[in-house]
């Protein structure tokens, strides 16, 4: 056990500052807008792929069984890449985004049941209970209230038996760590989560579950191997994966 955990650490490495350290201020509407167009360039690399792949997997854990048209927010949807898989999954979806660029990208891609609009997480123009799922994946790092924007989404969600999905990067991982110290990188001034401080921010809405994900080894030999690192890591409860998938149930 403390074997694999040393190995899994290894991969993710511990934080050497703790997040409140690494908090700054967000990356902007037009900082965005700027990174648009080469924002899916991220999910067309190898790396990429196996992390999305990893994510993808974490946060359909809390997938209900079936979709079957029911309808999902997804704020922060950014170029539409999560709202695809929202969509091919069955829901209905609606995204929205602060960036007119991302929108339009989003847009473009003529996802099936899906429409997107420009919003602030912090002002959503839905009434109360309107979707039976709000997600925010890799978001909340960007808004100027996180708090603020969870509250806004559970009022738009469905009560009861509505669902809250959270994906966020990691502080504790060495990835998000070294993403943070690039300055020209678009999360330079991300405040990233740890998954206590994620923990505290979720659980007063309803009943929490948190699984952390994308154990993916530097070398790119190595890259086949994520998946069962990921296993590991997730069996282990090994908390330094460089995403936390989190899922409320109200
Ligand atoms: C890192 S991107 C994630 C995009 C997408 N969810 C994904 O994972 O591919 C963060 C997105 O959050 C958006 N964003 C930042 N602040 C926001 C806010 N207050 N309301 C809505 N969207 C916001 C940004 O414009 C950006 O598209």
């Amino acid at each position: 056990m403390s074997l694999v955990k040393a190995n899994l650490q290894m991969i993710a490495d511990k934080p050497s500052r703790s997040d409140s350290v690494l908090r700054s201020s967000t990356t902007t509407k037009d900082e965005f807008d700027l990174l648009s167009c080469k924002y899916d360039s991220w999910y067309e690399s190898a790396k990429g792929r196996m992390y999305d792949r990893l994510e993808k997997k974490a946060i359909g854990r809390y997938l209900p069984s079936s979709a079957n048209g029911k309808r999902l927010l997804e704020v922060g949807c950014g170029t539409g890449h999560w709202s695809r898989f929202f969509s091919e999954y069955g829901f209905e979806v609606t995204g929205v985004d602060t960036s007119e660029r991302m929108i339009n990208i989003a847009r473009n891609k003529n996802i099936p049941n899906t429409s997107f609009q420009i919003a602030d997480g912090h002002h959503l123009p839905f009434k109360n209970g309107s979707f039976n799922i709000t997600a925010a994946i890799t978001a909340l790092e960007f808004v100027s209230d996180a708090e603020a924007v969870i509250r806004e989404m559970i009022r738009c969600t469905r009560q009861p038996r509505g669902q809250l999905l959270v994906g966020v990067l990691n502080a504790q991982a060495r990835l998000n760590r070294n993403r943070k110290q690039r300055p020209d990188s678009l999360y330079a001034k991300a405040r990233l989560f740890s998954p206590s401080r994620l923990k505290q921010l979720l659980e007063p809405f309803g009943q929490l579950a948190m699984v952390t994900a994308g154990f993916v080894p530097n070398q790119k030999l190595f890259l086949p191997l994520a998946p069962l690192f990921d296993t590991v890591g997730r069996f282990f409860h090994i908390p330094y994966g460089a995403f936390i998938a989190a899922e409320v149930k109200l």
